[in-house]
This record gives C-alpha cells, structure tokens and sequence, in this order.
C-alpha cells in the first residue's frame, strides 16, 4: 500500500493511466540531453579536430589585420600623409594555398621566384569532355577529354572551402625527421561544410539538424609537397590540367574517378556534375610569365607562377577600394579587401595611387610593378558567403575604372608583381617606397 493511500491524500492526485505513450515521453525527456549531446557528436560538432603531428599551423591567431578595413582612417585622406608625402605600410599579407579557396592571413612571409611560398600551389579541376558526341566521331575523339580548372567565376561556393598550412615543427612533441608529414615539408588541411543528400530522408534530418546546431564540417589532410616514395605509394599520377591558355603537368592529389570520398562529398556541396580533381603544382612543369613581367636578362631568373591566374604577386591598396565601396549601388553587400583576392593589401596613400608605380621596395626587399589587375566577375562573391551579387562590384568597377588602354573593355584594381629577387621576406608592418612610377599597357592573354 503506498504512502498516499495511507496519508489519504491519494483523492487529491489525479489518476493518470500510465500508457505507452506516457513511458516513452517520460524516457525521452530524461535522456533529452544525451540524445543532443549524440546527436551533436554525430554531426560532428564536437569532435576533435585532428591536428597533423609534427607541425604547427601557419598563420595569424588573432583578430584578422582587416578586422577595421572600413575605419574612416583608411581612406586615403590626409591622416598618416605628412608634407603630402605619404607612407604606405603593409596593412595584411594573405596566402591562398588552393586557387580560389579561402586564404590564410599570414603576419610575415616568404616571397620567392613564384610569390608569396605556398600560395596557389593546389587548384581544383573538372573533367570536360566534348559531349554530346556525334554518331561518326572517331573514338579516340569520344575518349578525349581535358581537366580544366574552377574557380569561384563558376562556383562560387568554393569561398566557404577553407585551407590551413601546417608546416614541421621541431618543437612539437610528436616531430620526428621520418614523420610523413615532415617529409612532404607540412600538411594542407581543406574543411568545408558537411552537406547531406536531401533527397533522401536521413539527409533531409541530418540537414535540418545541423540548420539548428550550426554547420558541421568534413576535414582532410594532404601532404603539402608529396616525396616521390609518396607520390607512388599513393598512386598519385601526373596530368595535364588547363589554365587559362596553360596545360602544365600537374599532381593529381585527389579524384572523383577514384574512390577518395571527401572529394565525392566536397564535389556535391559544390554541386559539381563532372568529375573532380585536385592538382598540385608539379616540379616538372613550371608556367613562365611573359607579357607584362621583366624578362629574365633583367631579373637574372625567370619568373614563373603555380596556379595564380598570370603573375606573381597582387598588391591592393585599400583606399581603392573604400573608394569603390563607397560608390557601389545601394542594397550592396559590403565591399571588404578579400573580394579582390590579394596578397598584400597596404595603405597610407590617396586612393589609385598605385596605378602608376612601376617599381616599389616594400621592406628591404624589390619588386617590379608589371601591370594592373584586370577585373574579372569574380569580386561579386562575397567571400564570407560564398554568394554571388547580380550586379556589383562589376557596374562600378566597369563605369569608374576602365582605365588601361591596353584592355579598355575591363575595369582594374589592384596591380601585379614580379619580385625583383628569388628570395626575400615581407611582414606586416613593412614601409613602402616608390622607387619609379609611369605608364603602364595592359598585354592581354
Ligand atoms: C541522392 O540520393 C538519391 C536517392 O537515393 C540518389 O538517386 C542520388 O544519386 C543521390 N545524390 C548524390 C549526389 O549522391
Ligand atoms: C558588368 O557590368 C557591365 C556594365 O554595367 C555590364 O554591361 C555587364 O553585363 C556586367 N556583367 C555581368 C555579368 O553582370
């Protein structure tokens, strides 16, 4: 007999008929808290991110060095300009170890030969093939195909893929001269949002779930400059991939025709139909930069790039592009230094000063001014969304700033450069010297 019945107080509760139903809500409600805590390692959320041993990360820590890019200060209007003479500085320094990914903010470099060392050194390709195909095609001309590069130009989600550098660190406790890592000279790890199949009814949970505890994330390592033991042991082979006019034999790291499943899941948060590769820059093949650059007579080494678009080195002044920023239409995101792809953002002077330098020292370092840099549609994204603008920066750029004869149809900002020796070192912080300004004539591709 319970205590209720004998206190007489049972009159006073009311009867509840325990049902099934009852059990499993009263079970659930107990165990709510595991469930969430399940289901958020599950997703992922909470799993530890695995560091590679033998390294550590490359990088600033901190706030990003452009936390404050809109200040007023930057503008390019009097404030740090005594007697008229400005003193331009280095502002941020970024690295984009894979074409058209997320940078990495760096607050000291390495410039060599080809830029800033490890930048563009990995670029994502598609396989393109020349269907549909006629009937009497011969066959050899049905098999072809080419592995063409991406960019955010077509995929514009490629901005939420993020890219570290890991590079040996003889004070880590787990640095070993044998470790794999050390051997290929560091790691690159790639992260990007985990997207499920929505087509399917765990997809559609698995979707809705991560909505509500924010996005989950798949996460890969690549040795970042494999050995040749590496390079066989993993089967790695070496193809062509086209770049613009250029098809250099490059490292096919990763594929859809092979079973690595990151890049599977990767190629379908991309939504990418064909299949996908992930190259990297080969020693066998170099891309010479000609055109707009000095020649080899002049540098004493001929400068050549991995994957950037056609030269060395971007340098962007930020009051440029507060100036752009401010004239976009209304309705406009923001327009940030990122949008612009840079390595090396500086301020100090009036907005488009730069247009005619010709030759700079940054630090105690040279470097030739080739050209500007031709715009091309891929500002519109905005590189924390991943999002594409329909209309700017584009309609500003194309009215304020088709200004080099040589591609009068373009709009620039920004400006290219070769360093004038194979090695030198950058940092935030560096004074700028104009060492010679003059004309300057866009050479198309
Ligand atoms: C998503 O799931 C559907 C149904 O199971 C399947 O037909 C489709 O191929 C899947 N898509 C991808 C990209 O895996
Ligand atoms: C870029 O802007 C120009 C000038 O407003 C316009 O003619 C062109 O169609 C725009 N391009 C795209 C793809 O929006």
């Amino acid at each position: 007999m319970s205590l209720l019945r004998l206190t007489g107080l049972e009159q006073y509760i009311p009867r509840l008929e325990p049902s099934l139903t009852t059990y499993i809500v009263i079970t659930a409600t107990c165990f709510l808290p595991a469930i969430v805590w399940g289901l958020h390692v599950l997703l992922g959320i909470r799993s530890r991110q695995i560091e590679p041993a033998g390294c550590r990360k490359l990088g600033l820590r901190i706030r990003s060095h452009l936390a404050d890019q809109h200040s007023e200060k930057y503008s390019g209007i009097a404030s740090n300009q005594r007697n008229n003479v400005a003193t331009w500085k280095v502002k941020s320094l970024w690295i984009y170890p894979v074409k058209s990914c997320r940078g990495v903010e760096l607050n000291r470099g390495t410039v060599i030969g080809t830029g800033m060392e490890y930048d563009r050194q990995f670029c994502f390709a598609q396989l393109s093939s020349k269907f549909p195909t006629s009937l009497d095609m011969p066959q050899e001309e049905k098999a072809s195909h080419t592995w063409k590069f991406v960019t955010q130009r077509s995929i514009a989600a490629m901005a939420m893929v993020k890219t570290e550098i890991w590079v040996p660190d003889p004070s880590s406790p787990t640095y070993t001269k044998q470790h794999p890592n050390v051997q290929s000279q560091g790691v690159l790890v790639l992260r990007y949002p985990k997207l499920n199949n929505a087509s399917t009814l765990w997809g559609k949970l698995m979707n809705l779930l991560t909505s509500i505890f924010g996005m989950a994330e798949h996460s890969v390592h690549i040795p970042f400059n494999p050995t040749s033991d590496q390079i066989k042991d993993n089967g790695i082979i070496t193809e062509q991939m086209q770049i613009w006019k250029d098809s250099p034999k490059s490292l096919k790291i990763a594929s859809t025709e092979f079973s690595d499943l990151w890049i599977q899941d990767l190629r379908f948060y991309l939504g990418i139909t064909n299949h996908l590769a992930l190259f990297r820059v080969s020693k066998e093949d170099t891309r010479e930069v000609y055109r707009c650059a000095p020649r080899k007579e002049k540098l004493g080494y001929q400068p050549t790039v991995g994957f950037q678009d056609a030269y060395p080195l971007h340098i962007l002044n930020l009051a440029s592009v507060q100036n752009i920023g401010k004239k976009l239409d209304k309705g406009a995101p923001p327009l940030g230094a990122l949008n612009f792809r840079p390595n090396i953002v500086i301020t100090g002077g009036e907005p488009y000063a730069e247009d005619s330098w010709k030759r700079i020292n940054i630090g105690e370092y040279e470097y030739f001014v080739a050209c500007r840099t031709v715009r091309c549609l891929l500002p519109n994204v905005n590189p924390a969304t991943g999002v594409r603008h329909g209309s700017e920066p584009n309609k500003t750029l194309k009215t304020h700033r088709r200004i080099d004869e040589g591609d009068p149809k373009n709009a620039c900002l920004g400006m290219q450069m070769v360093p004038a020796s194979e090695h030198g070192e950058i940092k935030v912080g560096d004074t700028i010297e104009v060492l010679e300004t003059g004309e300057h004539f866009y050479i198309k591709q």
